[in-house]
């Protein structure tokens, strides 16, 4: 068994299932997508947990949140911890939530063992990690750390032409009493619990993970645009099927992209298809690409292929690629990784070093601040998926690993890096 003396594991389990009933699937899982009323009842439970602490709430203009135990000194920069709110459409119940509520659990527990620590401390959960109702995701770390305007960020729209602007400003209204912070301000450290989202930690069965960085990903929007006719009379070498370019495009990806070497993940996950009508031939084909790679001169040669790839095979349709996302490989704070690993050893926790194969908001925290990342386990390495699960007992050690290095970081008398 665990020692989890630094937090009540109870309490953090309770809370987290708690939590999983707002959008809760039929198959267990979670859809409580960005900036939906699912996330608005998240706030306003997690918001009352905080409370309840004797914390301080607090949001900015891009919807993130903010909980703070506040610090003696208050001229010291604060320590961030958190992770997300937001889900996929059939997401589990720990991706994101796991990270929120770990950081939560340590501060309410230092609250309540009337600790106060030299600087603030900050559970905040970023707007929009997800990016499947708006995208691309990370948009209220992005909108944190400079990376993007907000009002670039403001003007994306979903699906049913809702933009981030009007699902930001009703976010707002349903909580008019919350203070609002400025956007971005300096951290002393941010840190970060998720579960790993793949096989490594429990294949090694070890139940930290300190994490070396994250593996580079670029996204792209590609729109094919061919025309309309009717199924029966529009002779075939007349056409321009948008649907049989994207199915000669997406073969092609997948044989070439998918063979580059093991490390290479291509994914097409989002097709949409217009008019989307059984007899008329397709005008239009909107299609997402994700893909990854730990090796950043690998990843820019395999996106560079992917935009040959697609106007190669478009003919006799047009074809538009938008790049959405280009995020190198980055390497975490090599200090908060030796505390990590420290307070693993401490608590008898086995630990090993693992590269983050998924994206997180860490990614942009660690361009500002010193950042690291904890993982723990999850069953079968599985992921964006209704069944995902973590043992009670691996989110109780990462979460008092987290503490440890909370209160390392948080209750020192010692200036930060960036203080000094
Ligand atoms: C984050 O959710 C990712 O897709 O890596
Ligand atoms: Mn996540
Ligand atoms: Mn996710």
């Amino acid at each position: 068994m665990v020692p989890v003396s630094l937090i009540n594991a109870d309490r953090l389990w309770a809370r987290l299932m708690a939590l999983a009933e707002i959008g809760a699937t039929r198959a267990g899982g979670v859809n409580r997508q960005a900036l939906s009323d699912g996330e608005i009842e998240a706030w306003r439970r997690v918001i009352g947990w905080a409370q309840e602490a004797g914390l301080t709430t607090a949001t900015d203009a891009a919807g993130n949140l903010f909980l703070t135990l506040a610090g003696r000194d208050r001229a010291a920069l604060p320590v961030l911890v958190g992770s997300h709110l937001d889900s996929q459409p059939t997401g589990g119940k720990f991706d994101g939530a796991a990270g929120v509520m770990a950081a939560l659990e340590a501060v309410v527990s230092f609250a309540e063992g009337g600790e106060t620590p030299r600087r603030d401390l900050i559970v905040v959960a970023w707007m929009n990690e997800e990016g499947c109702r708006f995208a691309p995701g990370m948009m209220g770390s992005e909108a944190f750390t400079g990376a993007r305007g907000i009002e670039a960020i403001r003007a994306v729209r979903d699906t049913s032409d809702i933009s981030v602007g009007e699902a930001l400003d009703r976010l707002h209204a349903a909580f008019p009493d919350l203070a609002r912070k400025p956007l971005g301000f300096m951290a002393a450290a941010y840190l970060e619990l998720h579960i790993e989202q793949g096989p490594v930690l429990e294949a090694a069965d070890r139940v930290i993970g300190v994490v070396t960085g994250i593996q580079g990903k670029k996204t792209f929007q590609v729109v094919v645009g061919g025309a309309e006719g009717h199924a029966g009379t529009l002779p075939q070498q007349e056409r321009r099927d948008a649907v049989a370019a994207f199915a000669r495009m997406a073969a092609a990806l997948h044989a070439e992209i998918g063979a580059i070497d093991a490390e290479t993940k291509f994914t097409i996950g989002r097709v949409t298809i217009e008019p989307n009508a059984p007899s008329v031939v397709p005008s239009r084909v909107t299609f997402s690409i994700d893909l990854r790679h730990p090796d950043n001169g690998v990843l820019d040669a395999a996106g560079a292929r992917v935009e040959a790839l697609c106007h190669r095979h478009a003919p006799p349709c047009a074809v538009t690629i938008t790049p959405l996302v280009d995020a190198p490989s980055n390497d975490f704070d090599s200090e908060l990784r030796e505390r990590i690993a420290r307070a693993a050893d401490d608590q008898d926790l086995p630990a090993m070093a693992i590269l983050s194969a998924a994206g997180h908001d860490a990614r942009h925290l660690a361009k500002v601040c010193p950042a690291a990342m904890i993982f723990i386990p999850c069953r079968d390495g599985v992921s964006h998926v209704e069944h995902e699960w973590a043992e009670p007992e691996h989110v109780a050690a990462g979460a008092s690993v987290l503490a440890q290095v909370m209160r390392d970081l948080a209750f020192a008398n010692q200036p930060s890096a960036a203080e000094a």
